[in-house]
């Protein structure tokens, strides 16, 4: 057990796909997974581990923002001995660069928030993926016949604001789209040199105010659920 997950030591595997929504682990578990065990639910924070392919995975949330990403990643690294944390979630698009449904496979993650300055003493305000999954992710991706393009994204502490514009620090840099946990997953793989990755859907434009729909969600999101299952196997 660790302060906020209570799946035993062992019972989680050294691969984790970390989706923001625990009803989305929970929906990965039972649609994609074999044998697939509930091992955690500590604050309604779904983890299930279980087998893809004959290989053992766990998905389970991150929450949403740095300070729950920070946490649910830091516990899986260090209690229960992670090796590659998946992030995939949705972002949306600053302009017409991106399209709804655009599967982005994020190279670096840049950020006004001070998280990573005040947890491990780094001073970057971006920060790349960790390891080598980041490539694993492309090449699977070539295979399966997927886009998934690599780009810079906005990892942003704020969802609401009232200035419309494009956030200075997107545009400094050239990042297309904005999510909430990257950087605050990178920061942590990198301080304990571990492997992490974000794969996004672009769920929403934000001014056009397209979005995907509820019910589109399920199918829209299949695409990158089997590029980051099938990542995992390698
Ligand atoms: N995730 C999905 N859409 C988003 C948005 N518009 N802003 C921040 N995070 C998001």
């Amino acid at each position: 057990m660790s302060v906020h997950i209570s799946a035993k030591k062992g019972e989680i595997a050294k691969v984790v796909l970390q989706p923001g929504d625990p009803l989305r682990a929970k929906y990965i578990a039972e649609n994609f997974l074999e044998n697939a065990k509930l091992v955690s639910q500590t604050r309604g924070i779904f983890y299930y581990t279980g087998t893809y392919k004959g290989k053992e995975i766990s998905v389970g949330a991150s929450g949403m923002g740095f300070p729950s990403i920070g946490i649910y990643s830091f516990e899986l690294y260090t209690e229960y001995e992670v090796d590659t944390i998946i992030r995939i979630g949705t972002c949306g698009g600053y302009s017409s660069d991106v399209k709804l449904f655009d599967i982005l496979n994020v190279e670096n993650a840049a950020s006004e928030s001070t998280y990573a300055k005040y947890a491990w003493g780094f001073e970057e305000e971006i920060f790349s993926h960790q390891g080598n999954i980041f490539d694993i992710i492309n090449e699977t991706a070539e295979e399966l016949g997927l886009k998934a393009k690599a780009t810079n994204i906005h990892s942003s502490d704020i969802f609401y604001r009232k200035d419309p514009a494009t956030p200075a620090i997107a545009t400094k840099y050239n990042c297309p789209a904005v999510e909430m946990e990257a950087f605050g997953l990178f920061a942590n793989a990198k301080h304990l040199g571990k492997n992490a990755a974000t794969i996004l859907t672009v769920s929403d434009i934000i001014p056009t105010q397209e979005f995907i729909s509820a019910d589109e969600r399920e199918t829209a999101l299949k695409p990158m659920i089997e590029l980051a299952l099938e990542a995992a196997l390698k």
